[in-house]
This record gives C-alpha cells, sequence and structure tokens, in this order.
C-alpha cells in the first residue's frame, strides 16, 4: 500500500548506517511502488558535498549492499533522481545550506528527520530545525541507539530531543521489532487460540532466548565501550523477552501495546547486588590457532590502548518476571559475539506431562517445546511426541512439526529498517520503544552493569566459535535444566 509523499531528511547522510541500512531499504521500499518520484530523500551531514556527489554515494551504496537480483538500472535511476543533499552542520548554523528551500511547506507531505548521528548531535540538531523554522508539529524524528550509556544519559539524551518533539512525534528505533518473525510472535500468540490459553506458568516450565553470532567484535570502534548488556540485552533481547511474556493488549493501537511491554519491564525482578554472581554471567572470547582454522581473540583484535579491556563479549542471565503470569517461570537469556554460530531464537519450554501410562515405553516423553527461529532460515517449530511408527511396541520419538518460512513463502522478506522507515511514514509508532520502555530497561541494567564495575572477577573466557564460557551452561544447569541447541 503507499504512502503519503514525504520529505525525509536523513542527517549523517555520509555514514555507515545510511550506507548500509537506510538508502537500500529506501530503494526497496521505491521499487515495490510503496513510493513515488512525487517523496524526495534529502541527505544531510557536515561534509561540503554537491547533489551529484550525494547521488553518486547512493549510486554506490546500492551497487554494494543491495543484491544484484534486485538491483534494475532504470529503477536506480530514478530513486537516484528523488535524492539530494545540504551541507549542514548544526554547530554552525551560519555556514549551513538552505534545508528549508529543499523541503516543502506542504501539510500533505509528511516531514521526517533521521538522526543518523551521535546522540550528542540529536539536541543540536532539534534546536537548528526549530531555529530554522523547520519544525512542524506533524514532523517525525527518528533517533537509534547508543540511546545512553545507562539511565541518567538516557535521561539527558531523551530530555534534549523533548525541547523541541513532543513523544507522539519520535521513534526510536531498536531494528530487531522490525524483523518479520519478531513481528509473527504477536500474530503466533494473538491471531491463534492454541497458544494463549498455555501461555503461562502453569503449562511453561521456562524460557529461553539465544541471539548468537559467530562474527567478533574487536575491531569495531564503538563496542568497547559499550559490551554485550548495553549492546544487545538492554534493547533487542529485553524488548523480545517483553512481546513473549506480556499481557494481550486490548488492540493493535501503539500505546496499549508499548503499555503492556512496559508493565513487564516493570515486573523485572531487580537482580541486586548480591544475586549478580548467581544470575549473570560475562564472557570474553579468546582467539584459536588450529591447522585448519585461526581465529582471533577479542584481546588481539583491539587496538593498542584498549588492551586488557574487560568489556564482555558474552552475557547469560538468569531473569524473572514477577506477576501473576510468570511466577516461578525463568526467562534464561543469553547473547554473543564469535559463537559457534549465527542464530537467533526464542524456545518455550513447556511442563513434562503429569504422567505417563508409557513407563514401559522406550523413550519416556519429553516435554514439548515451542522454538521460534528469528534468524536464519526463520520459522516456527513445535516439538511433538509420536509413535514411532512399526509393529516394535510403543516406541515413542520426539518429532517436530515444522513451519519453514523459506518453504512456506516465496516472496522476499523485506529487511527490518524498510518496514520501520515507512512505518515512520505512516505516522505509526507501534514498533518503536516509547521514551517510558527505554528508561523502565536501563533502571533494570544499570544495577547489573555497577556490581560487575565493582567486581573484581575478570569476564570468563570462551574459545571462539563455541556456544559461551562454561559458567553460562552451569547457570542453567543448576536449576536441572539445559540449552536447547537444536536441531
Ligand atoms: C546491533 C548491535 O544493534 O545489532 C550489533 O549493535 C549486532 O552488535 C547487531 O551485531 C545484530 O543485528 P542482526 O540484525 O544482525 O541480528
Amino acid at each position: 500500500i503507499p504512502v503519503q509523499p514525504f520529505d525525509y531528511v536523513v542527517f549523517g547522510a555520509t555514514g555507515d548506517l545510511t550506507r548500509r541500512k537506510l538508502v537500500p531499504a529506501l530503494y526497496h521500499r521505491f521499487m515495490d511502488g510503496q513510493f513515488d518520484e512525487q517523496s524526495r530523500i534529502i541527505g544531510a551531514s557536515r561534509s561540503k558535498l554537491s547533489d551529484a556527489d550525494f547521488r553518486q554515494q547512493v549510486r554506490e551504496a546500492l551497487e554494494q549492499f543491495v543484491e544484484k537480483d534486485y538491483q534494475d538500472p532504470d529503477t536506480i535511476e530514478r530513486f537516484i533522481n528523488i535524492c539530494s543533499y545540504v551541507p549542514v552542520d548544526a554547530s554552525k548554523p551560519a555556514e549551513a545550506g538552505d534545508l528549508g528551500a529543499a523541503l516543502r511547506d506542504d501539510p500533505e507531505v509528511v516531514r521526517a528527520f533521521y538522526l543518523a548521528v551521535a546522540p550528542d548531535l540529536f539536541e543540536p540538531i532539534a534546536e537548528y530545525l526549530h531555529k530554522k523554522k523547520l519544525y512542524r508539529r506533524d514532523a517525525r524524528v527518528v533517533i537509534e541507539k547508543p540511546l545512553g550509556h545507562d539511565l541518567a544519559s538516557s535521561v539527558e539524551i531523551n530530555n534534549g530531543v523533548a525541547k523541541i518533539f513532543k513523544e507522539d512525534q519520535v521513534y526510536r528505533i531498536d531494528h530487531y521489532l522490525g524483523k518479520e518473525t519478531v513481528q509473527n510472535l504477536l500474530a503466533l500468540r494473538f491471531a491463534n487460540t492454541l497458544f494463549e490459553p498455555v501461555w503461562n506458568s502453569a503449562h511453561i516450565d521456562h524460557v529461553q532466548l539465544t541471539v548468537a553470532e559467530s562474527v567478533g567484535a574487536g575491531t569495531r570502534g564503538y563496542y568497547d565501550e559499550s559490551g554485550a548488556l548495553r549492546d544487545m540485552i538492554q534493547n533487542h533481547m529485553l524488548q523480545l523477552l517483553c512481546l513473549v511474556a506480556m499481557e494481550p493488549p486490548a488492540s493493535d493501537d501503539s500505546d496499549a501495546l508499548r503499555d503492556e511491554k512496559l508493565k513487564v519491564l516493570r515486573a523485572l525482578r531487580p537482580i541486586a547486588n548480591g544475586e549478580v554472581a548467581a544470575k549473570t554471567v560475562r564472557g570474553q572470547y579468546r582467539g584459536v590457532k588450529s591447522e585448519t582454522a585461526s581465529v582471533a581473540g577479542y584481546q588481539d583484535e583491539l587496538p593498542e590502548d584498549k588492551k586488557g579491556s574487560r568489556t564482555e563479549t558474552f552475557v547469560a542471565l538468569k531473569v524473572e518476571v514477577e506477576n501473576w503470569r510468570w511466577a516461578g517461570v525463568p526467562f534464561y537469556m543469553r547473547t554473543g559475539k564469535r559463537m559457534a554460530e549465527r542464530v537467533s531464537e526464542i524456545c518455550i519450554q513447556f511442563k513434562p506431562i503429569p504422567h505417563s501410562i508409557f513407563d514401559h515405553a522406550e523413550g519416556a516423553p519429553r516435554p514439548n517445546k515451542l522454538i521460534i527461529r528469528l534468524q536464519p532460515d526463520e520459522g516456527v517449530k513445535l516439538t511433538m511426541m509420536i509413535k514411532d511408527p512399526g509393529p516394535g511396541g510403543m516406541r515413542l520419538r520426539e518429532v517436530p512439526l515444522n513451519l519453514s518460512f523459506a518453504e512456506t513463502f516465496t516472496e522476499r522478506t523485506p529487511e527490518a529498517y524498510e518496514r520501520l522507515l515507512m512505518d515512520v511514514i505512516r505516522g505509526s509508532q507501534t514498533l518503536f520503544m516509547r521514551r517510558d520502555e527505554l528508561e523502565a530497561a536501563w533502571a533494570w541494567i544499570d544495577p547489573i552493569r555497577e556490581a560487575w564495575n565493582r567486581s573484581s572477577e575478570p569476564p570468563q573466557t570462551y574459545t571462539a566459535g563455541t556456544w559461551g564460557p562454561t559458567g553460562a551452561v552451569a547457570l542453567i544447569e543448576r536449576d536441572g535444566r539445559t540449552w536447547y541447541e537444536g536441531p
């Protein structure tokens, strides 16, 4: 469905996020006809580029980051023609180009500002827009992490933006919410009658959330200041937890859904100082050298001045949601870099059957598991116990009911940013984090980070290409459970 015509201003137009994600995402939406030449994309940054220079950058980004099958020369030309550029340095308004001249003063044209820049520039840019009379009450501003490194800095960033923009104009991106399979969690839970009646502590034993990546992190400039807790848990993984744990919202209204997520964040049992050792594990990968493979460790990848860093590249947590639905149901989370494979999945493990009539059967009944695979090979799997076919008596076997997205759907799956960038134009904030959610997440994260900082223990090391440190295995095995590791 086409969206209203828009003027999308992208600050940080020469940066990595713009090249890798925003430009390709807008191109795909353009290619699919979701918008056309009535819309404009306006790059803005401190660099003194001309329209032609910027268009060349857009062309290169498309060549590099759009799959060859989708690089259609005619569409690329048309797309490039709606791109233009204005040099803007918010701290030197006198030298800035005329952004106002590039924007249309038409209420039918949606005005959106994407701030793909460091957060210390959010406030100056917002003030610049206001001063230049480019702010409109119906304009939208898009911001993205890092939205702070703790609660205090996050409040400061939000306050800075709020000086100009009202909360209903602010779109805080967590790109996990734009992923198709993450949205599918909502469909799975609230468009089927089957799951909701058993979605509680009477039937669910525990939940596991895994976001494992095979890539390393030591060469990523920002990572050492951040670490896995801030980079992945505070945002993406807590958002996943919220979607699994929240009560059914009354409607798909943005605030109805975000109110429910907020309640989950507020119900998270704080991991108090004395519990940090038992409920959290941090790890850092070390390199491997063998005849067949050689992978550098985190320390080896760091520049000289950062060597000796205690930044965690892996975190495992035991999290509890203190409310009626989830009392006594732990949520185990783990995420890390340089793990055995790239996989993100949620495993809902149901309780064992209350009484088995198959005591003499081979293969004792095992509890059902619902596995929601977010990436790669997106799909949903429900493990069931069935009778092994044949006359050999009652032998039981665990077999999955398997829904593979790739086999079921032939359409291309849009990238998270495609959905999110268009939702901004549609004015739908459902898949964006509200300020109170963000701050509740930080308020829960901060004490963990502070306890780690006080501790003299360094992160446990784990070998690159494995499932993390032994402490993570112990964390779940202490409770008589194990991490789900497929198939
Ligand atoms: C980003 C993190 O938000 O998400 C990165 O900063 C991480 O460290 C990335 O690699 C993972 O995203 P995806 O979409 O590849 O799972």
